[in-house]
């Protein structure tokens, strides 16, 4: 069941013509997949078309480096470059043209996740990211291809350890343990400091209807915000 705050999702005028781009964050465990799905469900519902895809990953190409990354071991660089690699493709072959049509793109995971694991979690160089960033989502006019908006799901890594315990067969980085995920989810909130404008939290503790709604509340808000 649906909860009410989520009914009235769009401000009846919305401009249905602009692409939108969101990208949903968080630790493994903390429950960002679910809805995602419902956001999707709830654009599709106002007419929009939805482009759902996730980093690393989306294309041919990227779901094989996904592969790569998520199961072989390799050094902290090599791991950025190749998620990076990913990115590249992915905005090429996919963003970039959903966003030209007008559609509205929802990404499970993109830049940020390279910033909280592998600048946080792995202690990668936070400034060879920022590098990274600035050559791979440029954009002709100079500008820097970031999601308009940002759903960080927070969660504290022990409870997320929990969560996670009785799903599947744990990735490469599902399997770390908890004080890695101290590090990416603080990794999270110095991006979050960094870039205040796009980043919102969720407090994902929260049950999955009270975290569902606190999703609506914040996307119907950020819509009358963006769109008026
Ligand atoms: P995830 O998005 O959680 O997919 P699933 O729910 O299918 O496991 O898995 C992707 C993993 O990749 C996750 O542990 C975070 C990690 N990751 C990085 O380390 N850096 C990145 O830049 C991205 C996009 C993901």
């Amino acid at each position: 069941m649906r909860e009410p705050a989520t009914i009235r999702f769009f401000p009846v005028s919305h401009n249905m013509t602009r692409g939108l781009f969101i990208s949903f964050e968080g630790i493994d465990g903390a429950g960002k997949s679910t809805h995602i799905d419902r956001v999707a469900q709830l654009f599709r519902e106002a007419g929009r078309a939805v482009v759902l895809s996730r980093e690393p990953g989306g294309t041919p190409l990227s779901e094989k480096l996904r592969e790569l990354v998520l199961h072989e071991p390799m050094d902290a660089l090599t791991e950025a470059l190749l998620m990076f690699a990913a990115r590249r493709e992915h905005l090429g072959q996919v963003i970039e043209p959903a966003l030209a049509r007008g559609d509205v793109v929802l990404c499970d995971r993109f830049t940020d996740a390279t910033f909280a694991y592998q600048g946080g979690g792995r202690g990668f160089d936070w400034q060879v990211l920022v590098q990274l960033e600035r050559m791979v989502q440029s954009l002709p006019d100079g500008a820097l291809r970031q999601p308009e908006l940002t759903i960080w799901f927070d969660l504290d890594p022990h409870i997320a350890a929990q969560r996670l315990a009785s799903a599947r067969v744990p990735d490469k980085f599902e399997s770390q343990p908890a004080d890695f995920f101290a590090a990416v989810r603080a990794g999270y909130a110095k991006r979050r400091a960094e870039m205040p404008g796009r980043f919102a939290r969720i407090d994902a503790a929260q049950s999955l209807d009270a975290v569902g709604a606190d999703v609506g509340r914040l996307l119907s808000d950020w819509m009358k915000r963006t769109t008026a």
